[in-house]
């Protein structure tokens, strides 16, 4: 689902933009073995984004940026072995965060995907959320997986700093409606033409929490 959930953000933003996008990922898929119930790895970030791309037709730029090459080795086989190639440009890095802030460029969606601890994705934000453009997206995923007897939250530093800081609206999105496990991803909109974007999403994304700015 949370492939689907990238789609769906990526496809109402190219509609209300109309010209190819800059997206860039921190945290390259690299788990590429089905799990029961998956026919395809649209699920995962990475391959639900290429994929997306690939059905537009349009040559939108998607960054990839990661600290372990296997992983990008293994991602880019996936993406091969289904017809995947030539979307995703692969950057191996010492930090993604160091990563980011090498980039020159500004950029339209963002997702942040490393390490569990919210420091991490702290500094990943602070580093690209002064080049976000207006109607943009930052989504970061795991901001609330139960994991033995714990919640992990990727976000917990970025999300209050969205919100106090930076008076932005979070929402947090349920990503399996349905299952019992209720792991979330949160979408940090840009702009009063991406908060529409994300008021306006199909049913399935179930918005359990609005953390207001
Ligand atoms: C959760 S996985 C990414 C999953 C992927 N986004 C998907 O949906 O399939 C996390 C990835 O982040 C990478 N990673 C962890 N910490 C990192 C860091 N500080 N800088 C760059 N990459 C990092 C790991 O090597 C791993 O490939």
């Amino acid at each position: 689902m949370f492939g689907k959930i990238l789609s769906e953000l990526l496809e109402a933003q190219y509609q209300a933009v109309g010209h190819p996008l800059t997206i860039v990922e921190t945290g390259t898929m690299y788990y590429t073995t089905l799990e029961a119930g998956e026919t395809t790895l649209d699920a995962r970030s990475t391959f639900g984004i290429a994929q997306w791309i690939k059905k537009t037709g349009v040559k939108h730029a998607f960054h990839s940026v990661d600290f372990y090459s296997d992983h990008i080795e293994s991602c880019k086989r996936a993406l091969s072995q289904n017809g995947l190639d030539g979307i995703v440009e692969h950057h191996l890095c010492e930090n993604a965060a160091t990563a980011l802030r090498a980039f020159s460029f500004s950029m339209d969606f963002v997702l942040l995907d490393t390490a569990i601890e919210p420091e991490y994705t702290l500094d990943e934000y602070l580093a690209i959320y002064q080049r976000i453009r207006r109607p943009g997206f930052v989504v970061i995923d795991d901001t609330h997986v139960p994991c033995g007897g714990q919640i992990i939250n990727k976000g917990s530093l970025a999300m209050p700093f969205a919100v106090n800081q930076q008076k932005l609206h979070v929402w947090e999105i349920v990503k399996e409606v349905g299952t019992q496990r209720g792991e979330k991803c949160a979408v940090i909109p840009f702009g009063r033409e991406a908060e529409n974007i994300v008021q306006q999403l199909p049913r399935w994304f179930e918005v359990t929490s609005q953390l207001r700015g």
